[in-house]
């Protein structure tokens, strides 16, 4: 089933990076964009530049932490106030924190998967039975989401954990006649990506040194684009395709690659 873009969409993560180029992707089809995250007046920001773009657009900002059920909840109550329809919920907040996995601190593996995971699951829980025949769930994952990277272990974890719940769901909501989408992005460049590169050990650094950046806003299209053509797994670029098919049917040659450049790094350090 194939969603036809339009109505009102809720997008979480909305007020940076990929989520604020999935609302300019999405404003010219959209009749209302509900936008969440944090930060209230980045969020009014980008509201102010969707309706400079789209006069006739209704932007409504939700402030709220998604690591908190409770606030989910308060945020949903309003939500649903004031909209009786959801045509897509597209789930994109979240964060990684990329470090050696023994270094990383225990509440780093709960925090990722409450942002990363459990934000997303909340929200569609919530809000899930406004969508109508025909609407959309789209969730965004990662490259990360379907191959282990070395330095992503708390991150890794939240984003495989995603593609089984949409997997799951795409199964569920199919008598509802439901898009269910997960877009899985390689590294972008966005204020996210600037802040992993913080901590990124030289390993991980290593592994993403030959991959060329995407602009948020490619992304974005890639995403429209997936969407349009009723695509559950979406990649976004060549690189990213080829690897998911190599990691399906030969999983072994990408470990060996991976450890490869991985012993490479390692024996740079340490020369
Ligand atoms: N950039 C990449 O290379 C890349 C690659 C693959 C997948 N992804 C995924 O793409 C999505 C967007 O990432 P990005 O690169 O655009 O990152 P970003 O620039 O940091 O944007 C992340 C968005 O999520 C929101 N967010 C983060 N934590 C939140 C929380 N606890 N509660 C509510 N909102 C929260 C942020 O808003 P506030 O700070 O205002 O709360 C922001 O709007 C994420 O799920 C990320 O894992 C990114």
């Amino acid at each position: 089933m194939k969603h036809r873009l339009g109505g009102v969409y809720a997008i979480t993560g909305a007020s940076k990076g990929i989520g604020r180029a999935f609302a300019h992707a999405l404003a010219p089809k959209a009749s209302a964009l509900v936008l969440l995250a944090r930060d209230a007046k980045a969020l009014k920001a980008v509201s102010a530049e969707l309706t400079k773009l789209n006069p006739k657009l209704s932007v409504e900002t939700y402030s709220v932490d998604l690591s908190d059920p409770k606030a989910i909840k308060k945020t949903t109550d309003a939500i649903r106030k004031a909209h009786r329809t959801i045509n897509g919920i597209v789930n994109n907040a979240g964060y990684a924190r990329p470090g050696y996995f023994h270094e990383l601190p225990a509440d780093e593996f709960e925090k990722a998967m409450r942002v990363d995971y459990l934000g997303a699951v909340h929200v569609t829980r919530a809000l899930h039975d406004l969508v109508p025949k025909g609407g959309l769930i789209t969730f965004t994952s990662s490259v990360v989401g379907y191959m282990g990277v070395f330095g992503y272990s708390s991150y890794a974890g939240a984003k495989f954990a995603l593609i089984g719940f949409a997997e799951t769901l795409r199964q569920e909501l199919a008598a509802r006649e439901i898009q269910v989408s997960v877009l899985c992005p390689p590294d972008t460049e966005t204020p996210g990506y600037a802040i992993e590169n913080q901590t990124k050990p030289v390993e991980t650094q290593a592994l993403s040194a030959g991959a060329k950046l995407m602009t948020a806003e490619a992304v974005a299209q890639k995403f429209v684009n997936g969407i349009e053509r009723g695509k559950f797994l979406i990649n976004c670029n060549f690189d990213s395709a080829l690897i998911y098919r190599l990691k399906s049917i030969w999983p072994s040659l990408v470990h060996r690659i991976m450890l490869g450049m991985i012993k490479k790094a390692q024996k740079k350090k340490l020369s």
